[in-house]
């Protein structure tokens, strides 16, 4: 491990500004050249690359306007799995998708659903983990802050009339469930890996949609294209991408993403359907600017800004406090309220003055819920809404400096990622060696499978990519431990030795 990992470079330039002109960034300069290509249509100034295969990009929290709609060169990016083969949007219309468990089985094309009532919802999708970075446990997983989340305009079909189309609901289905289409990496059990979510039939059936439009352009292959699903006011997580099966069921799928995944548990729990899966989104709000990234201000009148919703709910009201929550000052909620499952802009005057400036938004949902201070801690660091931790923090200063600013956050955000050069010629210690020969192939299935990592030569589609990750030994040791995700827990068929050799080997080979 290096002394500044990049992931704490990014974060530095991200939070701190102008920490620039240090060491590390002549080795950036290699990490730069194996970045992959941005996906279509995304500005690499706008967000921080957490993970490039399968994609993890967060918006910057200065890269959002004050309208409500996310333009797609800044909207976040979440893969579970890498996005398919670009071949899948060449002719869209053709796409097709199964259709199970209503009276009549069959299969419809986009080109058929077009032919259904139309309906555009405005709604914001957001990560599960969004806010995890703010959790003092540290989970597993991307850092986000606040910008896993994101509002666009999708247009499609209800789910309900493709079911109806098909001759309506078969008796005592309970659930809707949509598969996606991704690639299944070889080697590991489908169930484990497959993109697979269902949800009560009720919800299914009154609002949710097959959406093949966001912001009037055709979905961009990388947010689902050619069709999705859009279950408004839920996590991300149940809005599948790439649909190609649309099923009534009468159980939840047994996928591992919907059984022990994306499960809201105590901390050193692991996740089973005990525990809630993670749906609707509670009320959430947080301010975005000006002053975000380490962008200095001047002092004077300013405006400050932010977003607000809650799933389903919509907003009543928005209150801002510039002394950490001792009092409150109700924020303006401005432009057009989109409905329920949108997020609400909210803009609120200041005077600032001179030297660091900290605010606060609080927001409540049309049925009375508050953003609590503080988010309930758990397990994966799911569903944060507390209103302390994402505090705009501006620095107002008397000149601007040149060097400060959105610039130096988006080139360090932009070359933040890749692999580092060939490793075969590290040194590695007696245990990181026994490790490495656990990572290429005793444990089962083996590291390579789903993880990049230069020094064993792997490229896996599915796990984070190690070296962009830079893991430490502990994180190594909880994650292999216990399992994450789609990753299974190595605890029950690796010594406590070999796992601590394992975590020896992945923190020095990055
Ligand atoms: C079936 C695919 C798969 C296999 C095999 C696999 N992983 Fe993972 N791994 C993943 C996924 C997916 C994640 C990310 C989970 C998430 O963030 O939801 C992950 C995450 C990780 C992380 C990051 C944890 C964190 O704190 O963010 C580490 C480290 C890791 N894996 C190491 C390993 C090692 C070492 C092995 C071999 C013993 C291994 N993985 C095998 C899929 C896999």
């Amino acid at each position: 491990m290096s002394t500044y990992t990049r992931r704490s470079l990014i974060k530095a330039f991200a939070l701190g500004g102008a920490v620039a002109a240090v060491g590390p960034m002549a080795s950036l300069a290699s990490a730069q050249a194996m970045q992959r290509p941005m996906p279509t249509g995304k500005l690499s100034a706008n967000f921080v690359i957490h993970n490039d295969q399968p994609w993890a990009l967060e918006t910057l929290r200065s890269a959002f306007g004050v309208a409500p709609i996310t333009p797609q060169s800044a909207f976040f990016v979440r893969n579970n799995l890498p996005t398919p083969d670009e071949s899948i949007v060449a002719n869209r219309d053709a796409w097709s998708i199964e259709v199970e468990g209503a009276q009549r089985s069959g299969s419809i094309t986009l080109e058929q659903l077009k032919a259904l009532p139309v309906h555009i919802e405005a709604a914001v999708l957001q990560c599960s983990g969004n806010g995890r970075a703010y959790f003092p446990h540290k989970p597993s997983g991307s850092q986000w802050a606040t910008g896993a989340a994101a509002c666009a305009l999708w247009t499609g079909v209800k789910v309900s009339d493709v079911i109806e189309h098909f001759g309506g609901p078969n008796d005592g289905k309970l659930y809707v469930t949509a598969t996606g289409a991704e690639t299944l990496p070889e080697g590991v059990d489908p169930a484990q890996v497959v993109v697979e979510r269902s949800i009560a039939i009720d919800k299914g059936l009154q609002d949710c949609l097959l959406v093949w439009e966001m912001n009037g352009a055709p979905l961009p292959l990388v947010h689902g294209g050619p069709v999705r699903m859009l279950v408004p006011g839920y996590f991300g997580v149940n809005n599948v991408k790439w649909v190609k099966k649309l099923a009534l069921t009468e159980e939840e799928t047994g996928a591992s993403i919907q059984v022990s995944s994306y499960r809201f548990r105590d901390i050193g729990e692991s996740g089973s359907p005990v525990h809630p899966s993670m749906y609707r989104m509670p009320v959430k709000s947080w301010l975005n600017g000006p002053g975000a990234d380490g962008i200095s201000v001047i002092p004077g009148a300013n405006t400050l800004h932010g977003v607000a919703f809650s799933g389903e709910r919509g907003i009543a009201k928005v209150e801002v406090s510039a002394d950490n929550g001792q009092s409150w000052h109700e924020a303006q909620l401005v432009g057009p309220d989109l409905g329920p499952n949108a997020w609400r802009s909210f803009v609120f005057p200041v005077e600032l003055t001179l030297g660091k400036r900290r605010f606060v938004s609080r927001a409540t949902d049309r049925e009375g819920d508050i953003q609590p201070r503080d988010a309930i801690p758990n397990h994966r660091g799911y569903g944060h809404n507390g209103w302390n931790d994402p505090a705009l923090e501006i620095d107002v200063v008397a000149q601007l400096n040149a060097v400060a600013g959105a610039g130096a956050a988006a080139s360090a955000a932009s070359v933040a990622t890749g692999a580092q050069a060939a490793g075969s010629t590290i040194a590695l210690s007696p245990l990181a060696a026994q490790g490495r020969e656990l990572f290429m192939g005793k444990a089962q299935p083996n590291c390579t499978v789903c993880h990049t990592l230069a020094d064993a030569g792997s490229v896996g589609a599915i796990g984070p990519n190690l070296n962009t990750l830079q893991p430490t030994v502990e994180q190594v040791f909880a994650a292999v431990n216990q399992g994450v995700g789609a990753m299974p827990a190595y605890g029950a068929q690796l010594s406590e030795p070999e796992l601590r050799a394992l975590a020896a080997y992945v923190a020095e080979a990055t």
